[in-house]
């Protein structure tokens, strides 16, 4: 019997599986229907009528446009950018994937900044990249002197930053990025959750004048078009002719291209959602905060990180309470969080943000579950 799996690339049969979020019918059971708080995602979805327009999509026996010309355009004309520096992806997810193709050889060193979105680390482990990992603070804000001596050290090709960050949701400042701008890297910006913070952060525009930004966005979150997979970005000039020789040629489908372009026509209904979500997410976090065990970080993203005290109560000697049981026992009920179980966030659940009915059966359980 041949060992077939000896052909495999050897970092690759090495690699860890990711363990992406299941969809709920296969993770929770009940009477009462599922409230899916574990994956960002916009408990509104998209603006009505989206679906519809969908079906009755006339061409979806043909290959999807492979240079998403009219959502690029739409974007363009959105955002005041020039279409040509703009590519579409499935998802950022595939355009997280596709930088790293370009620049990462096997060995080359990619900045690291945990906690934070896994897979700019899980990717670069399937290019053979060599992860270097320089941790946040305890407040997860970065530690921009290590960042700046592992750049001096070893010269990494790529960081990653998530603005927002995921799982905290804090933003990196200002001053911060101007400092980062200036390293002899290749700073990706992903700005997936940028809708939901204050005005003003986006970098969107500053790719035009640097050669060494790129900023990811996705209308997975603020769109409501997760299961769709649309991604985009904003790249400089000089990088474009490379990421159009390396995508795969019909990357983002027929259907997921018109809702996008659907979604940008209604931005006045999408703002309105969104204003929802950050509304909630201010009524949610001063609710969690008022627990005493419980200890929500502020967000500018839409969900919440936080810590669960060891047991909130200690003093009378029960067992002790901890985020993975208090992520079993909401699952129990129907309530999926996401429990995280990394170095520096093992005592932590993320709580997307629902609507206010989501928020109220959620801080029921919550109540409940500290009671005992
Ligand atoms: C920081 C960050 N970037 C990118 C993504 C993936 O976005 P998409 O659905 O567009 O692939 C996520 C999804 O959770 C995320 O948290």
């Amino acid at each position: 019997m041949i060992a077939f799996d000896r052909l495999l690339r050897p970092h690759i049969a090495a690699a860890p599986a990711y363990r992406p979020v299941q969809p709920p019918e296969r993770r929770a059971r009940g009477a009462q229907p599922i409230i899916k708080l574990d994956a960002n995602e916009n408990p509104y979805g998209p603006p009505p009528g989206i679906a519809d327009a969908l079906a009755r999509l006339p061409n979806a026996h043909r290959y999807p446009d492979p240079e998403s010309r009219h959502l690029r355009a739409a974007l363009a004309a959105h955002h005041n950018l020039p279409a040509d520096n703009l590519l579409v992806g499935a998802g950022a997810d595939e355009l997280i994937d596709l930088i790293m193709r370009l620049f990462l050889a096997p060995g080359d060193v990619l900045l690291d900044c945990p906690p934070t979105f896994g897979m700019y680390a899980f990717d670069a482990g399937l290019h053979a990249a060599r992860v270097v990992r320089v941790p946040r603070q305890p407040d997860f804000s970065l530690d921009l002197a290590a960042i700046e001596r592992a750049v001096v050290r070893l010269r990494p090709k790529l960081l990653f930053l998530a603005n927002p960050n995921n799982p905290d949701g804090g933003l990196i400042p200002p001053a911060h990025l101007e400092r980062l701008l200036q390293l002899p890297l290749i700073l990706v910006l992903d700005e997936a959750y940028i809708e939901f913070a204050p005005p003003g952060h986006s970098r969107l525009h500053q790719v035009l004048q640097r050669q060494n930004l790129i900023v990811l966005r996705t209308f997975s979150k603020w769109a409501g078009l997760a299961g769709l997979r649309v991604g985009w970005g904003v790249f400089p000039g000089w990088l474009m002719p490379h990421l159009w020789k390396a995508k795969q040629p019909y990357n983002v489908s027929v259907i997921a291209q018109q809702a996008a372009r659907l979604a940008l026509c209604r931005a006045d209904w999408l703002a309105e959602t969104r204003d929802k979500i950050v509304a909630e997410r201010e009524r949610l976090f001063a609710r969690l905060d008022a627990l005493p065990w419980l200890s929500p970080y502020p967000s500018a993203a839409n969900f919440i990180l936080c810590r669960v005290q060891e047991s909130p109560r200690s003093t009378e000697r029960l067992p002790p309470r901890s985020a993975a049981q208090l992520t079993r026992d909401l699952a129990r009920q129907g309530i999926l969080v996401r429990h995280f179980d990394k170095p520096g966030l093992a005592d932590h659940i993320r709580i997307s943000v629902g609507t206010p009915d989501h928020t109220a059966r959620l801080l029921r359980a919550i109540q409940e579950w500290g009671k005992g």
